[in-house]
């Protein structure tokens, strides 16, 4: 039977320039092409899972704007339940301005997750029922702290499985580090949690060993060109990174945590999961845009037979 994921994150409007090379200090670029779209960490990664297969629920805060609609159009196009989105009167809906290299496929991202960093204790309390009956809670950064802490705590009081992807990078106190079951840095972010420089495997191994230390039951670090890797405390896998077409890659994290939550929610252990947080990953760097890139299950399902030669068995 599958697992029920709710995921508490940021929702914003992607503001996306398309350009050759990215601006530095003073400089103006001419672009090619702009796009507005749904983003945010969370939402990207609740809607990959979604794809994926995955059952979702989603709370995420917006203001009272254009840019909800946004989000909340998107949502129901794709068949996403909206009846956990939180309202601030005041605050607007986030937005991130992102710059894509069309040469290179990088990107640079500001992003002001506004009405997502006032999410009230009472928001979380309200949401309680929720995460109490949850089997994962998929959480980022993109919202204040009070609220995550909170949700982290109730989660772990019940014994929610807590997914943490630990971005955009900051520091958090080790107690809440403790609670969490499976972290999923990238490698600049391991590296701001654990003080370890993750240039290596053998670097991700000592960081993901300072994770584990701290209290962290499984650690998750992509590893950007050398794929991504995985311990539980007495196995390590490194996946390489999958060869595909890149055109964007912004959103290519959020992609991998979606998928990878996919399968541990249809009971996969945590080795398969990296697989198919890797081939989800790789699909979505194939297609520009974030939310609207994430691959369908199918997609997922073919990939993943195709680099791994066995299929994602179906739970
Ligand atoms: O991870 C990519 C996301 O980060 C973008 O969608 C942008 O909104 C930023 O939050």
């Amino acid at each position: 039977m599958k697992k029920k994921v709710v995921m508490l994150g940021s929702f914003v409007v992607d503001l996306t320039t398309r350009q050759k090379g990215l601006p530095v200090p003073g400089q103006t670029l001419l672009g090619d092409s702009f796009q507005m779209g749904p983003g945010g960490k969370g939402s990207n990664q609740a809607v990959a899972a979604h794809r994926a297969g995955a059952d979702v629920t989603l709370i995420t805060k917006l203001g009272r704007d254009v840019f909800a609609n946004v989000a909340t159009d998107f949502y129901q196009k794709e068949g996403i339940d909206c009846s956990h989105i939180l309202y601030d009167e005041e605050r607007e809906t986030g937005i991130a301005l992102i710059e894509v290299d069309t040469q290179s496929a990088q990107n640079m991202i500001v992003v002001v997750p506004a009405a997502c960093m006032h999410i009230t204790d009472e928001d979380i309390e309200a949401c309680r029922p929720l995460i109490e009956q949850a089997d994962i809670l998929l959480l980022q950064f993109e919202i204040n702290f009070s609220a995550l802490f909170k949700a982290i705590d109730i989660a772990h009081a019940a014994g929610v499985t807590i997914v943490l992807n630990p971005a955009p990078a900051k520091e958090i106190p080790d107690e809440v580090l403790a609670k969490v079951d499976i972290v999923t840095p990238n490698e600049t972010e391991a590296q701001q949690l654990t003080g370890v420089k993750v240039e290596t495997v053998e670097d991700a191994k000592r960081a993901a060993a300072t994770f584990l230390h701290k209290g962290v039951k499984n650690v998750v670090i992509t590893l950007g060109a050398m794929g991504a890797f995985a311990s539980d405390g007495k196995t390590s896998v490194l996946e390489p990174r999958l060869r595909v077409n890149a055109v964007d890659t912004t959103g290519a994290g959020d992609a991998f945590n979606g998928g990878f939550v996919m399968a541990l929610a249809e009971g996969k252990d945590l080795f398969t999961a990296l697989r198919c947080g890797n081939v989800t990953g790789a699909l979505s760097v194939t297609r520009p845009g974030t939310a609207p890139s994430m691959p369908s299950r199918a997609e997922i399902l073919s990939f993943y037979q195709e680099c791994y030669g066995e299929p994602f068995a179906e739970s």
